[in-house]
């Protein structure tokens, strides 16, 4: 059987090493050629051959990508960060391979939260209250009408990006003050109610317009939490697999309502609100949180799981034309319960309250 060809670009991020090694558990023999930014982390993913490419915000990003595809006659592009996807979806005429992506006007809502939070809102889908800072005046209704503390954090940009719980107006002033101060445009900014509730995502294959699977996990917590001051650190370095009736219809609503015809992998966090109810904090389209193919990953090698819980292997294979497997659940993929602690250097774990535990890496 021929290899199937594949190009994985943000190799070296952690999304993109978990990416490649959860192809490699498929049966499917890809030949994987992966590129990245930066020069080291390259080096990391286990790959078939590595290029190096300029920041997605190049003017030669595109082409690079395009080259390195021909060259290695990649079939299909993962672009794995946000920021690359967008790039490539906007210009996939000029990359010579198939790829998986929404519109890029449908990335462009995802990737920016005062869009998401305004199409969301429309659609029904709850929201934390949220006023966006124009002018400095601004936080005076965020304060009077948002409550204590505020949530203070950036429109575009992972990983909690410019986010910080404020106190008082003053704290959020000074938070604002530092990175406009460094160029930040201060309609960058939004406030929020501040959402104590639990710390959901939701992962989410599509295909045409239809859901193919999903699953749900509360993250339980973030490493080096104790040196950022918002405690978010993007990746969780512990979460347990949840079933949670009104997180999946939250997210799959949000998912409607961002994309007409929701085609490819979506990326859904919710935070439930004072009384336990979900809330949609963000909606990245065409983005693989970074361990939902570890996730993958622990399906096929340790859970014995349909070859179709490996999501990384799916969605390449839809990808590449195939049609998706009839019998995949829709919700709720993965066992209920099951914990994934993970840490730099520490390796991963699966893990069950009650102390049964097995080793993933
Ligand atoms: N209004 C809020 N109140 C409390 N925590 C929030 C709020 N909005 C976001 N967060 C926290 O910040 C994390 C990151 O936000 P998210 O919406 O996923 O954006 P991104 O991942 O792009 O930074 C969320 O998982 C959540 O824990
Ligand atoms: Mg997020």
């Amino acid at each position: 059987m021929a290899r199937p060809r594949v190009l994985v670009t943000g190799a070296g991020g952690i999304a993109g090493v978990n990416f490649v090694r959860a192809l490699r558990a498929s049966d499917q023999g890809y030949w994987i050629a992966g590129a990245d930014y930066d020069a080291y982390y390259i080096e990391l993913p286990d790959l078939d051959s590595r290029h190096r490419t300029p920041r997605h915000d190049s003017p030669e990003f595109i082409g690079t990508i395009a080259s390195i595809a021909r060259q290695e006659r990649a079939e299909f592009v993962h672009p794995q960060p946000s920021s690359e996807a967008l790039v490539i979806s906007r210009a996939s005429d000029k990359v010579p391979a198939r790829t998986l992506l929404p519109a890029p006007e449908v990335m462009d809502v995802g990737q920016d939260k005062l869009l998401t939070k305004v199409k969301l809102e429309k659609a029904g889908v709850r929201v934390a209250r949220t006023v966006p800072l124009r002018r400095t005046e601004d936080l005076d209704e965020a304060f009077s009408s948002l409550g204590d503390p505020v949530w203070v954090r950036a429109r575009h940009g992972a990983g909690g990006r410019y986010s910080l719980p404020c106190r008082t107006k003053e704290e959020a002033q000074h938070w604002v003050a530092i990175w406009t101060g460094r160029g930040t445009p201060l309609d960058e900014f939004i406030t929020q109610e501040y959402l104590p509730g639990r710390n959901i995502a939701v992962d989410a294959l599509w295909r045409e317009g239809r859901l193919v699977t999903s699953y749900c996990r509360e993250r339980l917590e973030y490493p080096f939490k104790h040196i950022s001051p918002s405690g978010i650190t993007g990746t969780p370095s512990v979460a347990r697999i949840v079933k949670d009736e009104k997180a999946n219809e939250a997210a799959d609503s949000a998912v409607k309502a961002i994309d007409p015809r929701p085609d490819g992998a979506y990326s859904i966090d919710l935070k439930e609100d004072s009384e336990g109810r979900p809330c949609v904090t963000e909606v990245d389209a065409g983005k693989f949180h970074t361990t939902m193919p570890l996730w993958g990953y622990v399906a096929t090698r340790h859970l014995h799981l349909p070859w179709y819980g490996n999501l990384a292997d799916l969605y390449v294979r839809m990808g590449l034309g195939a049609a998706p497997p009839g019998d995949a659940p829709k919700h709720d993929l993965f066992p209920e319960g099951l914990h994934m602690i993970r840490n730099m250097d520490s390796g991963v774990l699966l893990w069950r309250e009650g102390g049964w535990k097995e080793r993933v890496i």
